[in-house]
């Protein structure tokens, strides 16, 4: 008799009956809830793909399982069903570019979803605040951080940034290696950050490979916080020790890595002890220490604050980077336009213009605009919930208390709007209704929980673009749109899993 029989025998009549009778009330159960959310749940009369209506799962399968591609499915079912669709049992989706500042207008009290955003264990912080008055206060202290006139003051420090970012252009030149600016740009937007957040100077442009770790780890985070939506006990990894993370999972190690040494700076920093930056200026953490505004000023979410700056400052500014690269050397119109308005700008390259007067150069601010609407580096869904009044879009009434999302790719990508939404065309910002277009450029978000680092990340895309483009010719090194095209969205858009990043062979430097 071998084991199973074994086993087999061991189960008697009685408890085959009992485990027969647990199955049926289960699927009873499970028919019953399907029944109730296709027919009698409040959200059964809208449109939308029955499975989708019925189970969670359809969604965890194209997001977990399929790594980011439930974006993808969602765009699908606008084409089949219309602008408004059930896109899971609890949630509608809109896809209206029309609808899109109504929606997140600052003037409802929107609430966040907190399944899609307690991601990665970031309530208590701004970015994952549910209630729309605690996030007000919250972020109030972020205002003057992040306000015009602070990231002029901070100018200096960006162009030290950009000045180290230039050695690895120069080394290239000298070299004739390839440079991989995918991870370059990383290091230049993370230690911009850093310094912003009061962490002293970051430590990766003075090691541009680590930029390529930092890029992995990157993807790691945004794929894992997916992943802890769907299956929320895997955010408690961060609790573990360090080696035990590292046994279980080799991504999950990296990650806790990462926190620990963010944790163990933002000690260092909140204690005195990191060195201050040479041009002095405002920081999140002098901003939040003792601010009873924030209604939290425990270390947790100090460090917690600081992991979604860094993440929300390093990554999608780095993909706006890379993207306007790509893009700007894949089109020789492009860059010689480009290159004849900044010799003009700028004769002299070791005396570079004031931000605010980059910022009136029309095609490079063009070229900025038109990298955020194809790239749209934010391409999640971003729900919000109205708990007073029931939203009301085209003769529909969504009930108060449901989830709503809208989406910043289908909005970029809407054919009307943008004609041949897939190509590089700078000059949809230079026509006659290039002011009217600006209402449906949304890279930012929109409303009150709109990003806060808008200016900063302008800031940086406007010196970098500027620099590198006047100082240097280059062309790009085996990089094709499959680097920069949005492949997976998982908060912030991917390119596929395979793709080295783009990579560019600098000529020479310009004087
Ligand atoms: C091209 C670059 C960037 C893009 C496209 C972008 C996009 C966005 C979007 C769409 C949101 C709204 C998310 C939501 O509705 O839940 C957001 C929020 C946020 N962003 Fe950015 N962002 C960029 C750069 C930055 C930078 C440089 C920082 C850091 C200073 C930053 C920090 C944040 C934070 C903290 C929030 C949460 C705001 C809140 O809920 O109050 N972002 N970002």
């Amino acid at each position: 008799m071998d084991k199973i029989q074994l086993a087999m025998s061991a189960i008697s009549p009685c408890d085959t009956s009992l485990l027969a009778l647990g199955l049926a009330g289960v699927l009873v159960w499970l028919s019953g809830l399907a029944i109730y959310r296709l027919y009698f749940h409040p959200l059964a009369k809208f449109p939308g793909p029955k499975i989708a209506a019925v189970t969670l799962w359809y969604e965890t399968y194209h997001d977990v399982w399929c790594r980011g591609k439930y974006v993808h499915r969602v765009k699908e079912m606008h084409e089949q069903y219309g602008p408004i669709v059930r896109i899971n049992p609890h949630e509608i989706h809109i896809d209206d570019p029309d609808f899109y500042h109504e929606f997140y207008s600052s003037s409802k009290k929107l609430k966040k979803y907190p399944w899609y955003y307690k991601v990665s264990g970031v309530s208590d912080v701004s970015f994952g605040t549910e209630d729309h008055e605690a996030h007000r206060q919250r972020v109030s202290i972020y205002r003057n951080l992040f306000a015009l006139r602070s990231i002029y003051a901070f100018e200096p420090n960006i162009k030290l940034y950009i000045k180290k970012l230039c050695r690895s252009f120069d080394d290239s030149l000298t070299t004739g290696a390839p440079l991989n600016v995918s991870h370059a740009f990383r290091c230049l937007t993370s230690d911009t950050i850093t310094s912003y957040i009061g962490l002293g100077h970051g430590p990766l442009l003075e090691d541009a490979d680590l930029g390529k770790s930092y890029r992995a780890y990157a993807r790691i985070v945004t794929e894992s916080s997916v992943l802890a939506r769907h299956f929320p006990f895997v955010a408690y990894f961060q609790y573990l020790p360090s080696w035990l993370v590292t046994r279980l999972s080799s991504r999950f190690g990296i990650l806790k890595a990462h926190l620990d040494r963010l944790t163990q700076q933002v000690n260092l920093a909140c204690d005195g002890q990191i060195e201050r930056d040479d041009t002095p200026h405002s920081t999140m953490i002098s901003g939040i220490i003792g601010n009873e505004k924030h209604g939290t000023t425990a270390r947790k979410a100090i460090i917690e604050e600081a992991l979604i700056l860094e993440g929300g400052g390093t990554d999608s500014t780095g993909q706006a980077l890379e993207a306007a690269t790509f893009y700007i050397l894949n089109d020789p119109k492009v860059s010689s336009q480009l290159r004849e308005e900044l010799l003009q700008a700028i004769p002299d390259i070791n005396n570079m213009p004031t931000l605010p007067k980059l910022r009136e150069l029309k095609y490079l601010n063009a070229v900025i605009n038109e990298t955020l609407r194809i790239s749209s580096p934010a391409s999640s869904r971003f729900p919000r919930v109205n708990d007073s009044v029931p939203t009301v879009y085209k003769g529909w009434s969504v009930p108060v208390g449901t989830p709503i999302s809208m989406n910043i790719w289908n909005t970029h990508y809407n054919q009307e709007i943008f004609p041949e939404p897939t190509q590089f065309r700078p000059e949809r910002w230079l026509g006659a209704n290039s002011r009217e277009l600006e209402k449906y450029l949304v890279p930012f978000g929109s409303g009150s929980r709109m990003c806060i680092g808008q200016n900063l990340s302008i800031a940086e895309q406007v010196l970098t673009l500027a620099t590198l483009f006047r100082a240097y010719d280059m062309s790009l090194f085996e990089t094709t749109k499959n680097d920069v095209v949005m492949a997976s969205s998982c908060m912030i858009s991917l390119p596929g899993d395979e793709s080295p990043g783009v990579r560019v062979s600098v000529q020479k430097a310009l004087h």
